[in-house]
């Protein structure tokens, strides 16, 4: 196997930072993997799995070695009475796969169209957008266990997810819960192939507010899957930046749930407060409206900043390819001091999303 020194990685984050690998390695199959391990020099070195790098931030130089996921094809693997089993290579670019599936006729991803990144990297955060997450149309992956060379494959339950969640967030204890379910598999495990299960019959997603906007504008009750498709792109390309222009890592914090109790003391801080009730009574507070109505909209640290059209987006004010790029360190100092102002404000700690490496 190939291991590159030094290797460059402004391309290769979407924030386009200005970072190098020590060392990098493209994985291409699970047999370059198993490769790589049979190599005394890298089998237990720390190891760092790169997908699209839409949700990095990269603070420095990366130490550890750097596995890049190239690992392609996209397939239907099953068919069942009510689904179709769609499987994709963790490397597959996920905005082509869900615009894919639907040229294949199996609809249930639309609603996802648009986010940056690549399919094995959906998983780990349990990517979601316009009322549907991954989770809500996985079948099962399969991963490879970095430390072991084992193969094996996770359904959703193992997968713990949560909003923006799952065990591959989570550091490794090397244990399994009460339930078997591995614990943690952060740096661990390398995803290599994910299952999706596509409901036959279509079932617009259309609860979430901006999509009501297109169905009244467009007089359209009962869009195609594409039609939605369309109108996610739409929506998205109004609001957010594209990372290939404007270096970025989506949504920078993560949107708060509050009790009933802490939301009251917030109402009566604003009560213009953007909330939702979900389903188990507690309250999702919209973060991109928390920092807004701490003035952070449009402002910047060096050349980070606050994107103007959503507050929750933190971008790269500088250049995707060239060294004028914001730093990690700047993102940071943006990152904490938003956090500080919606804290002495609004009494809440924002959580970041990205990984901060
Ligand atoms: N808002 C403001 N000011 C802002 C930004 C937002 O007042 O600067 C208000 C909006 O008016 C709206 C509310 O905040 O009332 C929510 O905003 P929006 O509908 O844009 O969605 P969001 O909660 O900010 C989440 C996801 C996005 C996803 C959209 C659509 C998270 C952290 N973010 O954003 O996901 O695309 O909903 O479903 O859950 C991502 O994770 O990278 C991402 C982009």
């Amino acid at each position: 196997m190939l291991v590159e020194k030094n290797v460059p990685l402004q391309s290769l984050n979407s924030f386009h930072i200005v970072a190098k690998a020590h060392a990098l390695c493209r994985i291409h199959s699970q047999d370059d993997v198993l490769a790589l391990l049979q190599q005394p020099q890298w089998a237990g070195a720390d190891k760092f799995v790169l997908g699209g790098g839409s949700n990095l931030v990269l603070t420095g130089d990366v130490k550890p070695l750097v596995l890049k996921v190239e690992i392609g094809g996209r397939k239907l693997v099953a068919e069942t009475a009510k689904a179709f089993i769609v499987e994709a290579g963790a490397g597959e670019n996920w905005h082509d796969f869900v615009a894919w599936t639907l040229v294949q006729g199996y609809s249930g991803l639309e609603n996802m169209a648009m986010i940056p990144g690549t399919v094995g990297a959906a998983p780990v955060q349990n990517i979601g957008a316009y009322g549907v997450e991954l989770q809500d149309r996985f079948e099962s992956l399969d991963a490879i266990d970095l430390d072991t060379g084992h193969v094996f494959t996770l359904n959703a339950a193992q997968c713990a997810f949560g909003y923006r969640d799952s065990v591959f967030k989570h550091s490794s204890s090397g244990s399994l819960d009460r339930h078997q379910r591995p614990i943690g598999l952060k740096n661990r495990a390398l995803i290599l192939r994910v299952r999706f299960c596509l409901p036959k019959r279509f079932v617009p997603m259309l609860g979430y507010a901006d999509l009501e906007k297109k169905m009244a504008e467009h007089a359209c009750p009962q869009p195609s899957a594409q039609q939605v498709f369309d109108w996610v792109c739409e929506i998205r390309r109004a609001k957010l930046p594209n990372p290939a222009l404007i270096g970025n890592a989506g949504s920078f914090f993560k949107n708060p749930t509050v009790s009933v109790e802490q939301c009251a003391d917030i109402i009566a801080r604003d009560p213009k407060v953007v909330h939702y009730v979900l389903a188990d009574g507690a309250i999702k507070l919209a973060a991109g409206w928390l920092i807004d109505a701490c003035g952070w909209r449009g402002k910047s640290v060096g050349q980070a900043g606050v994107y103007e059209k959503q507050a929750l987006v933190l971008v790269n004010r500088g250049s995707v390819n060239g060294a004028d790029a914001a730093t990690g360190g700047e993102v940071m100092t943006l990152a904490k001091a938003i956090q500080t102002s919606v804290y002495e404000r609004f009494g809440l700690m924002l959580e970041m999303e990205p990984v901060v490496l």
